[in-house]
């Protein structure tokens, strides 16, 4: 293998982030980490303290001090598929579920979780050889990583998609309300004072609205061999 680099993947929720790094990552062999998963597993953590109430207040104080005993790992599964553990509990299928969907936002905005998270996200980037994705990975927990992609679509087709992922786990939302939350996010996402969404300036922009997966799988390919092979 040529030097191991760091590929920093960051984009809109719903943009294919995720299914696009992971296949190259183990297409050219190097480890991926869903950065988004950290941070629904520390929801998570949240969630189950009880430091989130009804009204979706949530306990900032405990939290913070509850970070030192919230350890986040990632084990791979035989057949390569991953699962987030938090404490050593596989919560994969947990982390999904639309209760953690909808604190995970205002959690990720508090400063002390994202500079936990980010301490660590960059701990694991140390030996390099690694795709991460999610929100702020070019910008603040990798700027010097060699390889920056930022990934967008037409809110209309994230929505679509959003809507196809829904119906598979058999939860039901009509276009209008999936395309509102889109929206919000989108919002949320951009505007949040710590760590905003935000192409880093020397990030490619991959805009797939249009592209089938297998082109946008071509297009990461012929940039990473560019970028390694010099
Ligand atoms: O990509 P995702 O939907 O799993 O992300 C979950 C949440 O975490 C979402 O609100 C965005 C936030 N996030 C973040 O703020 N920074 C990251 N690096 C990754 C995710």
């Amino acid at each position: 293998m040529n030097n191991p680099i760091i590929i920093a993947i960051d984009g809109y929720s719903s943009s294919g982030k995720s299914t696009i790094s992971r296949y190259l990552a183990s297409e050219i062999g190097y480890r991926y980490i869903d950065s988004g998963a950290m941070y629904r597993a520390v929801t998570l953590y949240a969630l189950r303290a009880g430091l989130i109430d009804a009204a979706g207040n949530i306990n900032v104080e405990a939290l913070t001090a509850a970070l030192p005993s919230i350890h986040i790992d990632f084990k791979v599964n035989p057949g390569g598929k991953q699962s987030t553990m938090l404490n050593g509990e596989d919560v994969e299928a947990e982390i999904r579920r639309l209760e953690v969907a909808e604190h995970v936002s205002p959690v990720a905005a508090i400063p002390a979780v994202r500079h936990a998270l980010v301490a660590r996200q960059q701990a694991m980037g140390a030996e390099k050889g690694i795709v991460m994705d999610g929100r702020d990975i070019g910008t603040t927990v990798f700027p010097h990583a060699e390889m920056k992609v930022f990934i967008t679509a037409a809110p209309e087709e994230r929505a679509r998609r959003r809507m196809a992922e829904l119906e598979a786990k058999g939860e039901h939302a009509t276009y209008e309300e999936v395309l509102h939350n889109v929206n919000e996010r989108d919002h949320i996402d951009r505007t949040r004072a710590e760590s905003p969404l935000r192409q880093a300036p020397d990030a490619v922009l991959l805009d797939n609205t249009h592209m089938a997966f297998e082109e946008q799988n071509q297009f990461m390919l012929d940039l990473f061999h560019k970028i390694t092979r010099g």
